[in-house]
C-alpha cells in the first residue's frame, strides 16, 4: 500500500501476536508494548537525517555523524498513545514530547480537542504520531490536523494495528504524512473494532475492563 510501511521485523511480529491473545495479562501486554515500541521507533526513525561533527576520541580527532536538526516529537493520542512513549523515548530520551487529546465529532466531523500541549518550533521539526490503533482514523486526522495548524510540516504516524478502512480516510486528509505500522489487519467491525485486533489498547494496557 502506498504511504504505508509495515514494519515486518521478526520480533515485532512475534510480540504483537503475543499481544494479540486475549489470554495475555495487564502486566505482560503492558511489557511487550514496551518492547515492541522500542524497535517500532527504530524503524521509523531509520532515515533520519545526519550530519557530521568533529569530535575528539581518546585517540584522535574524527568526523562522526551525529542527529541533524532540531529534537524530535513524539505525539501522543490520548491515551493509548501513552504506552508507545515509554519504549520510544528510551531509545531517543532527549526527544520532546507531546499529548493530545481530541476526537472527531460524529456529527460535525470537526475536530474537538479537550486538551494540547507541544513543543514550540513545531515547524522545524520532525513530528511521530503516536496512536496504537489507527481504526476509523478518526482521532488521527484531528490529532495531525490540530498538529497542522500549529506548524508541523513533517509529520510521520506510527501505529501497532491498522484497519484498512481507517488508512483510506486517513489518506484522503493527510496524504502528506506516511504510516508505519506493525500490521494491516482485515477489516473494522460494526463497533469501530480492528479484526482479528487485540481489543481496546487502552483498556488492555491499563487494566480497565
Ligand atoms: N481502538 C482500540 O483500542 N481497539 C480497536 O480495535 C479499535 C480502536
Amino acid at each position: 500500500m502506498d504511504g504505508v510501511t509495515v514494519i515486518d521485523h521478526p520480533l515485532v511480529q512475534h510480540k504483537l501476536t503475543i499481544m494479540r491473545k486475549k489470554e495475555t495479562s495487564t502486566a505482560g501486554f503492558r511489557r511487550l508494548l514496551k518492547e515492541i515500541s522500542t524497535l517500532l521507533c527504530y524503524e521509523v526513525t531509520r532515515d533520519l537525517e545526519l550530519t557530521i561533527e568533529r569530535i575528539e576520541t581518546p585517540l584522535t580527532e574524527t568526523d562522526s555523524p551525529v542527529l541533524e536538526g532540531k529534537k524530535l516529537v513524539f505525539a501522543s493520542i490520548l491515551r493509548a498513545g501513552n504506552g508507545l512513549l515509554e519504549g520510544m523515548l528510551e531509545l531517543v530520551p532527549s526527544a520532546r514530547v507531546s499529548h493530545i487529546g481530541v476526537y472527531r465529532d460524529h456529527e460535525t466531523l470537526q475536530p474537538v480537542e479537550y486538551y494540547f500541549k507541544a513543543p514550540e518550533s513545531l515547524n522545524e521539526r520532525l513530528v511521530i504520531v503516536v496512536d496504537p490503533m489507527l481504526a476509523t482514523g478518526n482521532s488521527s486526522i484531528a490529532a495531525i490536523d490540530k498538529l497542522k495548524e500549529r506548524g508541523a510540516k513533517n509529520i510521520r504516524f506510527l501505529c501497532l494495528l491498522a484497519a484498512p478502512e481507517g488508512i483510506r480516510n486517513f489518506q484522503a486528509s493527510h496524504p502528506d504524512v506516511p504510516i508505519f505500522t506493525a500490521s494491516i489487519d482485515s477489516h473494522l467491525n460494526e463497533k469501530g473494532y480492528i479484526v482479528p485486533g487485540l481489543g481496546d489498547a487502552g483498556d488492555r494496557m491499563y487494566g480497565t475492563k
